[in-house]
């Protein structure tokens, strides 16, 4: 890896004795210390590690106007030996570029950001909760901070990276509705990038969901709206009579890495995973001939969130027990296995810090 030159400032005083790790509620505590670089002139200048802190925003920086600004989430965890470890931080910095490039931001190098993942968390390992299931989750975002108010890409970035140790995302199985008003992405738009404005102009439909008692909304494409998507913050498994299934990316779809790495999970220990499309219908029809048998969402957060039941129009589709699911639990386990080197980690994902 390249040594890249990070300036660190340390806090005097740690919080961490704070935090109450039997109750770790999801995003709302932070740890003590946060990256920075910033982008000026065509190249990232003076990457720090400083306390954790506010910015100081002009009223006109770009991003508050025409939201050029793209996230990541992943996650750190501890061996049972005590050596923190990232899962996939590659992954997460080429997929941070392929959405800067769709949003015509600057591109952060790759290696610089594992070393710049790397040494946070080595600095603020002792924010890794040690209870399975919960983990210190990273969240690097890059937003544009040009001061001008015409439409035209930003000159100037500013690169970031905060932790938080966290619970699970969805503390029980979910309940979902198929989005029947809203869309959430068409290839050729911006659904591919794990940019804000994706999240912002999903929040009404959710908003509607859950004042009908859902906890998410099933999105919908294809040229008739009948193509299953992903959910909110996931991406979405089936399994239907023994056989994996999951909608092709195609655009329109967020390439999880949680879901690349299941699939790869799945692959290896010999199941049929099939990326297609899936239409609404199919998954009526598998659920009448008592076909259904799982549903789950994958992503950085959730891990595996088992989907309890799907409303179709007037059609509420119960999903079996999870008691009596085999696949979402196993890939629940696996993960958490993997986090603490409980399982091999034959993929080589894990990288030390
Ligand atoms: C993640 O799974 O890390 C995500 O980014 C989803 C998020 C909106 C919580």
């Amino acid at each position: 890896m390249v040594a890249t030159q990070i300036r660190t400032e340390k806090v005097q005083q740690s919080r961490v004795q704070s935090v109450d790790w039997n109750n770790l509620p999801f995003g709302k505590i932070f740890s003590d210390h946060m990256f920075v670089s910033d982008y000026r002139n065509g190249e990232w200048t003076d990457d720090r590690i400083v306390p954790f802190g506010h910015f100081t925003m002009h009223p006109a920086s770009m991003v508050l106007h025409y939201g050029q600004t793209i996230f990541e989430g992943m996650k750190a965890s501890k061996l049972a030996d005590g050596t923190p470890v990232l899962l996939s931080p590659l992954d997460h910095a080429k997929r941070l570029n392929a959405s800067a490039r769709r949003l015509m931001m600057a591109e952060f190098p790759e290696e610089r950001f594992v070393e710049a993942v790397s040494q946070l968390v080595a600095l603020d390992q002792d924010w890794i909760p040690p209870a399975e299931g919960s983990a210190l989750y990273l969240r690097p975002f890059m937003f544009a901070t040009d001061e001008f108010i015409g439409v035209r890409p930003s000159d100037s970035y500013r690169f970031c990276i905060f932790t938080a140790p966290v619970g699970p995302y969805y503390a029980k199985p979910v309940r979902l509705v198929v989005e029947q008003e809203y869309i959430r992405a068409v290839p050729g738009g911006t659904g591919e990038a794990k940019a804000g404005g994706n999240y912002a102009a999903s929040l009404l439909p959710a908003y509607l969901a859950q004042q009908k008692g859902f906890d998410q909304v099933v999105w919908m494409g294809g040229p008739k709206q009948t193509q299953i998507q992903e959910v909110g913050t996931m991406n979405i498994f089936f399994v239907i009579d023994g056989e994996v299934v999951t909608p092709a990316t195609d655009g329109a779809i967020l390439k999880g890495i949680t879901r690349k790495n299941f699939i790869a999970i799945l692959r290896d220990k010999g199941y049929q995973v099939t990326e297609r499309v899936v239409e609404i219908d199919e998954i009526v029809a598998a659920h009448d001939a008592g076909k259904l048998e799982e549903m789950f969402g994958a992503g950085t957060a959730a891990v595996v969130s088992h989907v309890a039941e799907l409303q179709y129009k007037d059609k509420l589709m119960v999903l079996p027990d999870v008691a009596e699911r085999k696949i979402g639990p196993m890939l629940k386990k696996h993960i958490d296995g993997l986090r603490t080197g409980a399982v091999e980690d034959k993929f080589n994902w894990l990288v030390r810090v």
